[in-house]
């Protein structure tokens, strides 16, 4: 059998990790702080980064919950801002882990269709006038999980429109925002509904390295001190030397040609599985992103994702089935993360999985 590549992973590429810069990060940090950082510090997270993010996002730090990964953040959401039964809108395809916490936290999910510009506002707007008002609406704008779609402006307007008039939160979810390969990054909808009617998440997990764990969200100050105590009381704090190591980086000002890096590593990625798309049976569906991870293909008539990924695996090569990614169905559906492998393997993953889809 041939050794397996894996589409499934929405994780950065081995060359997209420096170790040196974080070693280096680290070093300098724990020579700088060397007692705020190896102590127990405050479940909010290492406060000068705290105040770093907070003046990056033209806010305070007493808005910033600092966490071991942002989707930490959101389960915390889950737990403190919302109780079992509420009504939450998820996209629809909507990130699987976020979906899965929904789930497990016994809420009540409100699902939104997606289009090639986003979320279908007009279908979320029908729900509430039909008294389906969510208390949270979860959005990933830019290069979505795993729609691989970013909303657009005037979809982002009339979410924020929507909100204020039916009086429901927005939790803006961007790990993939900065990771464009064309064309202008959009308003985000956390600026344009303003800090008391958007929540806003990002993490460095995708512009820096995942295994640092340092998510971040941003919220009303009573709701972020909640959270704090939530988080003191499960973990006393995050971890602070990657939090440090983090804040180094950023005032080192090395965050943006790592990004530029990582993004360039990441286009020549989606440059290989795009031209892979010829390999797919007449009829699939792809859009391709235009930044981020992942590529999202719908196949023609009754194909099931789902039943062909163990052939698919069977001649080497996985992805993760659509539906994991949906309360129900669309097995024709499927996720394919071109961030974690070589564009060589991109193009042999994609002539191994044509082969499977065409032949079934
Ligand atoms: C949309 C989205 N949100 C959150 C996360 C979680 O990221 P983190 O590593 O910061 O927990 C991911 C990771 O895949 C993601 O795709």
């Amino acid at each position: 059998m041939p050794d397996v590549i894996s589409f499934a992973r929405g994780a950065p590429a081995p060359e997209a990790l420096d170790g040196g810069l974080v070693a280096r990060c680290a070093t300098s940090a724990l020579e700088d702080d060397p007692t705020v950082i190896l102590s127990y510090g405050t479940g909010g997270g290492y406060p000068p980064l705290r105040e770093w993010l907070a003046a990056h996002h033209g806010t305070t730090a007493d808005r910033v919950l600092i966490t071991n990964g942002s989707l930490e953040g959101y389960v915390f959401l889950l737990e403190t801002f919302l109780s079992p039964g509420d009504l939450i809108a998820l996209e629809a395809p909507t990130y699987d882990r976020a979906l899965l916490q929904a789930q497990m936290h016994g809420m009540e999910i409100l699902p939104i269709p997606m289009q090639d510009d986003g979320m279908d506002v007009d279908a979320l707007a029908a729900a509430c006038d039909a008294g389906r008002v969510p208390r949270l609406v979860y959005t990933i704008p830019n290069f979505h999980n795993p729609a691989g779609t970013t909303i657009s402006l005037e979809k982002r307007t009339a979410l924020v429109a929507l909100s204020e008039k039916h009086g429901f939160w927005i939790l803006e979810d961007d790990p993939y925002g900065r990771l464009r390969f064309e064309g202008d990054p959009i308003t985000s909808i956390y600026e344009l509904g303003g800090p008391d009617r958007v929540m806003f998440s990002s993490s460095f997990s995708k512009t820096l390295a995942p295994g640092l764990r340092v998510g971040y969200l941003i919220a009303p100050p009573d709701l972020i001190s909640a959270l704090v105590t939530r988080a003191n009381q499960t973990y006393i704090s995050p971890a602070h030397l990657p939090e440090a190591a983090v804040l180094k980086v950023c005032e080192d000002g090395l965050l943006d040609p790592n990004i530029a890096r990582v993004t360039e590593l990441m286009r020549v990625r989606r440059d290989a599985m795009a031209a892979g798309l010829v390999h797919m049976p007449e009829g699939t569906r792809c859009t391709p992103p235009e930044g981020g991870f992942f590529m999202w293909l719908e196949l023609p008539g009754d194909m099931d994702a789902d039943a062909l990924l163990p052939v698919a695996r069977d001649a080497g090569v996985i992805y993760v089935a659509g539906s994991a990614c949906f309360t129900e169905g669309h097995r024709n559906t499927l996720r394919l993360a071109y961030s974690g492998v070589s564009p060589e393997e991109i193009t042999v993953g994609m002539e191994r999985l044509g082969a499977v889809f065409r032949a079934a």
